[in-house]
């Protein structure tokens, strides 16, 4: 096989398992690939940080710059918006398609990565950046891409969504199943990014980006976080039959002059404990998707967690060598749809 350099930036909780099953699953990963991919190095802060999984130490290094210099792939896994933008865009500008999972940095300059990848031929794959493990990018951009999606509603965040279960279903304290959503790796380097919806909303605004041909700024995603959910709360929802879930929900919406315009939230919602939603425990996410032709579908699974989150990275890895070995044309879809057909609307 034609050897491919991957660099990885970041070893933390989806870093460390993307490295691990890079190195164990090799030999199948270069059969589906069509390529062998080899881990040029890994850039992290802190060389001597315990890591999740066993690694040569001679992969690390703190020199990102260096590490991206003649890399055919580069996987983004520091999150935050520096440096990981510039790296982002160095790795571009060199000629490496990108592989993601940082929807704060997407939510924010996506379309200053996008235009970058455009203008040098390059792809940028982010199925990770929403939900974790569920695969929900690809169906909105690709699968749905000959149908009219007219709601998206669902859980995309895994730590609310296990603080919220625990609350509700063992009565824990906030703080303490928050310590336990960190220690497990489904919380964001800062969990207020988590509990306060920021998560939340700025993947509601890259679903609704995708499913709505056009560029949702997250200034337009009404937030709310969790942060004011308490004991008697949950309690007084349970005994009505209900239970709080955070939500995004993402719409199209036709207005008095039948003109359409798109409304994008994140709140925390009374679900009757009968309907689907109810039953998504743990650190699980639902995406519920109302489309035109297709009707109802539904997407389930894993929303957080490093190794769950590593299957939808390497997913992108493997589509990245499949194009770069068929020479990058015609292979590995268009990177995002961006027609602006609607106003960003009412919230
Ligand atoms: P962690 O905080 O666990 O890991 C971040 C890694 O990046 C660490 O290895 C850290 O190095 C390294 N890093 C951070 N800043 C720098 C820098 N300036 N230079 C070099 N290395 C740096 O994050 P996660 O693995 O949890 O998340 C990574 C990305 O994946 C984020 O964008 C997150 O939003 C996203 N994501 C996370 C999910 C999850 O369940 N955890 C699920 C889906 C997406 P060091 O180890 O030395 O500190
Ligand atoms: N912190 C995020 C969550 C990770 O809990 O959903 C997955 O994107």
């Amino acid at each position: 096989y034609r050897r491919l350099r991957v660099a990885l930036l970041g070893a933390g909780a989806v870093g460390s398992q993307v490295a691990a099953l890079l190195r164990l699953h090799s030999a199948e990963l270069a059969d589906r690939a069509g390529a062998s991919l080899e881990l040029a190095g890994i850039a992290v802060r802190k060389l001597d940080a315990p890591r999740e999984t066993d690694l040569p130490k001679e992969l690390f290094t703190t020199d990102a710059e260096s590490l991206i210099v003649g890399a055919d792939i580069v996987i983004e896994l520091m999150g935050g918006i520096e440096p990981a933008r510039t790296y982002l865009l160095q790795a571009i500008n060199s000629g490496a398609d990108v592989v993601t999972a940082n929807k704060a940095l997407l939510a924010t300059h996506g379309p200053e990565i996008f235009d970058a990848a455009d203008q040098v031929g390059a792809q940028v794959y982010y199925e990770a950046a929403a939900a974790g493990a569920i695969p929900i990018i690809r169906p909105l951009r690709d699968s749905l891409a000959g149908d009219r999606v007219q709601r998206i509603m669902g859980i995309v965040n895994g730590t609310t969504n296990y603080i919220l279960d625990r609350m509700d279903t063992e009565g824990a304290e906030f703080a303490d199943v928050l310590a336990d959503a960190q220690r497990l790796g489904y919380a964001e380097a800062d969990p207020t990014a988590d509990v306060e919806g920021y998560d939340a909303a700025q993947k509601a605004a890259i679903l609704a980006s995708l499913a709505f041909h056009t560029s949702v700024p997250l200034e337009s995603v009404h937030r709310e976080g969790i942060t004011g959910i308490d004991k008697a709360m949950m309690d007084a929802a349970r005994h009505a039959g209900l239970v709080i879930k955070l939500l995004a929900v993402c719409e199209r919406l036709r207005d008095a002059d039948d003109s359409e315009s798109i409304s994008v939230r994140v709140y925390p919602a009374l679900i009757d404990r009968t309907h689907p939603l109810a039953s998504v425990h743990g650190a699980n996410n639902a995406v519920f998707v109302q489309a035109e032709a297709a009707g109802n579908l539904m997407f389930y699974g894993a929303g957080a967690g490093g190794v769950q989150t590593a299957s939808a990275v390497l997913g992108d890895v493997v589509s990245a060598a499949r194009r770069h070995i068929a020479g990058g044309v015609g292979v590995g879809e268009s990177t995002r749809a961006n027609l602006a057909i609607v106003p960003i609307g009412r919230v």
